[in-house]
């Protein structure tokens, strides 16, 4: 039996809409959840609800939402391996993944609710007598949270856990193909008592959401956006909210390098590379896009890693694997477009190519009817290549080589993405040069470049978005915006900058 899904808008469930099967990548014959996508009407009206049910919210004591999100934690904690299957299932992610990832939910809940006892303003002191100073952070109102299937509940918690501990209502557009799971985690913030309006889930295709967004803009019910996905959806969104004074927050894509420097301890940098490169299937905004190895050691490098890629388990991600089927049909056809950026001057060190079936086995291994792909590793690659200067959402890693640290750093910094990085060496000279240099929001020194914890700042620059960042203290800008305030108690009219008092130094003593 087919589980049909729904919006859900004021607590209560949407009746209708256009019937999308989420299915499972690893059979794709498997329907995980039929979703019934709303349109833009129904988006823009969610943000109604929305508007008229988030004063209330915010005016429940900052403590008190903590503690909702603490329930959020526990229920998350408590209901994590049913959530980790759900994903697997649904998006294909490896189990321990998918755990990692409702791990990274209940972390995030595990900050916030602190938050709550926070979310400090300041005083201040004024530059006249009897007169006080303060600052507040002020909930910025109704959010529009618009997120991506390959993360389908942690990154959304992002957003959410601190958008409402801050006094915001939500309006939470998941992908389409990630439904069944983002469905659940919203029953489990429902359930941690939210009241309802509060917390919104609208299920809509990206055209449908993006007009329904235009108009509640229009209309003034939706006073932040974050968007988690592509960048050129990313540019859309983000003219539309300049055109309304908006700045969203945005995550997008990445082109993220690593440096292998000559002083490298190279198996810990083919650990990484390899994780990086295709864990979850290298369809992390954060994966690995260009191994950038030093000419000394590039041979060297090359052979282990095509070993390690080599020896690495793909398969079924219910099982332990380092690798599981792509997300989705249509990531799936993206990625094969990818593959045709491969170049006559490129060598492919890594084997077959493709999808793997029984006509294209990997091993023993012939895709047991899912969207499942060889891992690729190209060598050769130029700095003018395609496959060098953009996303490939998917395996495939490229390989160049470098002769100085200067040379890697504007080789790290040409795509103009500027999400994730990472530098493998034993001199700290070349890890802080490198940290200066390369334009990423966030660099990893003997680390890989995906893994980022949950309470640093998350977030990217140039094409990987427009310098919000996400996650710890650091989204609190995102989601308040700070209010001043002066108390003058001294009964008359004290003007600022004139009724200063001065007092004269004697500028010409010397000793
Ligand atoms: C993403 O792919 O959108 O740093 C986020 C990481 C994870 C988050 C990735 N914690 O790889």
């Amino acid at each position: 039996m087919t589980l049909d899904i729904f919006s859900v808008v004021g607590g209560k469930e949407a009746t209708g809409g256009t019937a999308y099967d989420s299915i499972n990548p690893s059979r794709v014959d498997e329907v995980v959840a039929r979703a019934h996508l709303a349109d833009a009407g129904a988006f823009a009206a969610a943000c109604r609800t929305a508007a008229a049910a988030q004063a209330e919210w915010a005016r429940v004591p900052a403590p008190v939402r903590g503690r909702v999100i603490a329930s959020v934690g526990r229920l998350v904690e408590a209901n994590a391996e049913a959530l980790a299957r759900l994903v697997t299932r649904e998006i294909g992610k490896p189990y321990a993944e998918a755990l990692g990832e409702v791990r990274e939910i209940v972390d995030t809940c595990d900050f916030f609710l602190g938050e709550g006892r926070r979310l400090y303003g300041q005083t201040v002191p004024s530059e006249m007598p009897d007169k006080s100073l303060f600052t507040f952070r002020v909930p910025v109102g109704v959010a529009a949270v618009v997120t991506a299937g390959n993360f389908p509940v942690a990154v959304p918690s992002w957003y959410l856990v601190p958008a409402l501990l801050c006094g915001n209502a939500v309006v939470w557009k998941p992908a389409e193909y990630a439904a069944a799971s983002a469905h659940a985690l919203y029953r489990l913030l429902a359930a941690a008592g939210l009241p309802d309006g509060v917390l919104n889930l609208v299920l809509a295709d990206g055209e449908q959401t993006f007009a329904g967004l235009e108009t509640a803009l229009e209309e003034g019910t939706v006073h932040k956006v974050g968007f988690t996905g592509s960048s050129g959806v990313g540019r859309r969104i983000g003219e539309l909210c300049g055109r309304h004074l908006q700045s969203p927050c945005l995550e997008l894509g990445g082109k993220n390098p690593m440096v292998v420097m000559p002083d490298a301890d190279l198996d810990l940098a083919v650990e990484g590379a390899l994780f990086a490169g295709f864990g979850t299937a290298g369809q992390r905004c954060t994966s690995l896009g260009t191994v950038i190895v030093h000419e000394s050691v590039h041979g060297e490098f090359l052979a282990r890693y095509t070993a390690a890629v080599a020896g690495a388990e793909i398969g079924d991600p219910a099982g332990e694997v380092l690798c599981g089927p792509l997300l989705d049909h249509r990531f799936a056809e993206r990625y094969e477009e990818y593959l045709g950026w491969i170049e006559p001057h490129h060598t492919v060190v890594s084997g077959p190519v493709g999808r793997i079936t029984p006509e294209n086995p990997r091993g023993g291994f012939t895709g047991s009817g899912g969207l499942y792909y060889h891992p690729v590793v190209v060598d050769g690659v130029r700095a003018d290549d395609r496959l060098f200067l953009e996303e490939t959402f998917g395996p495939i890693v490229g390989v160049t080589s470098f002769g100085t640290l200067e040379e890697a750093i504007a080789l790290a910094n040409r795509p103009g993405y500027g999400l994730s990085s990472s530098i493998y060496t034993t001199d700290p000279k070349a890890a802080f040069r490198f940290r200066a240099g390369v334009g990423a929001g966030m660099v990893s020194v003997n680390n890989s470049t995906s893994g980022a914890e949950a309470h640093l700042p998350f977030g990217g620059n140039g094409k990987s978005g427009n310098g919000s960042r996400q996650s710890g203290v650091w989204v609190l800008d995102q989601f308040t915006r700070w209010q001043a305030m002066n108390w003058d108690y001294s009964g008359r009219l004290q003007k600022a900058q004139m009724d200063v008092a001065e007092i004269v130094p004697d500028p010409g003593f010397r000793l």
